[in-house]
């Protein structure tokens, strides 16, 4: 297959999976058998609502494993080798579709939205018309809602994959989501796409497309789309992230209010605990539990031009040896580090502490909604959301 056609299948996959949603005579690619090459469905359990939940695994051919399912558009497993090829469960999460439905459940490698992060007291105001969403966070509203945020609905997935002769190129899942109007007091209804993909250059990209759907000239919605995947680049369940060491591509990061909502100015990192510009040890300079943020949890300007993929973050544990990359096209990236993990209990038993792991959440800034400052999350009628986020892993 020439190069430019099989760099073309991803975009076209998506297209594909939005036409089959939006076309009924398509039938859903889960109820034919998929070809045996295709990634793997199981079971993954029942939603309290009775809903069968499927999970898919997928693989690459230098040992990546990564698993998804279709409650929440969630990556629910991701295994990757350290500098002597041991494999490790690098993120947190749930054995079950019941574990993510459930109290412990913080949003563990979901997709989150229909607008990420915060938005001040669960209000804002489009075409004159104010809107009041969810407290979920009080007093503001978080990561798209209460009951029927992205990262709490059953979405359709669609497993593919990409070969060029007989090389394994790419396999992923295309989750399609339509959420209704008025859901979570979001307006228009809204046709979501989410592709999780791993690829052979050890890749973990997510690539994300959203539009109104039946809507009137005029009409628009906020969106803000990212993926809350906890890391522990140890492996899942390892005690603390503490030693991990970061650097992050953001000479400038978005100062908070004690509720953590942007106060609207842009503020230089340098100098300050915020400044990884330079690779530093995460527990070497952590804001204490007796600030707002009880440790890390901010949102950085990530250098370069928004829209174009770009480095924002790289991780390394020393001791494993395994190295994360991140690029993306959005411009921020929230940097939390666990402050609020329980000790809940995750897949094969084992327990996530405090600060045991990190979220590197890429999006467009908190509360954009209501900061007319800020890059805009509002799309209008006619308009399409894109972006993509790459997670890239090596050992060294
Ligand atoms: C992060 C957010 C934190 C916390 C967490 C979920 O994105 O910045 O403040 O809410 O999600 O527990």
């Amino acid at each position: 297959m020439p190069t430019n056609l099989s760099a073309l299948l991803p975009s076209l996959m998506l297209s594909l999976a939005a036409l089959a949603s939006a076309c009924k005579s398509i039938p859903n690619p889960m109820s034919t058998k998929p070809p045996a090459s295709l990634p793997p469905a199981a079971a993954f359990g029942k939603t309290k609502a009775g809903e069968s939940a499927t999970v898919w695994t997928l693989k690459n051919s230098r040992g990546l494993i990564a698993k998804v399912t279709d409650y929440g558009a969630t990556l629910v497993e991701l295994h990757v080798p350290d500098k002597a090829g041991k494999l490790a469960d690098v993120v947190l999460g749930f054995g079950d579709v019941a574990g993510y439905e459930g109290g412990d459940n913080q949003y563990f490698g979901c997709t989150t939205g229909r607008v990420c992060n915060r938005i001040a007291k669960g209000k804002f105001t489009l075409n004159g018309k104010e809107y009041t969403l969810a407290i979920n966070n009080d007093p503001n509203h978080l990561h798209g809602g209460k009951e029927r945020s992205l990262s709490k609905v059953m979405w359709r997935g669609a497993p593919y994959e990409t070969r060029r002769g007989k090389e394994l190129v790419e396999q992923g899942v295309v989750f399609t989501y339509t959420s209704p109007a008025g859901e979570e007091g979001y307006p228009g209804t809204l046709l979501v796409t989410v592709t999780i993909a791993l690829t052979r250059e050890s890749e973990l990209r997510m690539d994300y497309e959203a539009r109104l759907q039946d809507a009137a000239p005029g009409d628009a919605t906020p969106i803000n789309l990212t993926n809350h995947a906890y890391f522990n680049l140890a492996g899942a369940g390892s005690a603390t992230v503490l030693d991990h060491l970061l650097k992050l591509e953001a000479d400038q990061y978005t100062p908070t209010d004690d509720t953590l909502i942007p106060t609207g100015e842009l503020k230089p990192v340098k100098g300050s605990e915020l400044d990884f510009g330079k690779p530093h040890r995460i527990g070497d300079r952590i804001p204490a539990d007796t600030t707002p943020w009880k440790g890390y949890d901010h949102n950085f300007v990530v250098n370069g031009k928004a829209g174009e993929m770009r480095l924002a973050a790289t991780v390394k544990d020393p001791a494993s040896g395994r190295v994360m990359e991140i690029h993306t096209r959005e411009p921020g990236i929230q940097f939390y580090t666990g402050n609020f993990l329980k000790g809940q209990t995750g897949k094969g038993g084992k327990t996530y502490p405090h600060r045991s792991a990190i979220c590197l959440e890429t999006q467009h800034f908190p509360d954009s909604v209501n900061q007319p400052k800020f890059p805009s999350t509002i799309y209008k009628e006619g308009q399409t959301y894109r972006t993509s986020t790459i997670h890239k892993f090596r050992a060294e």
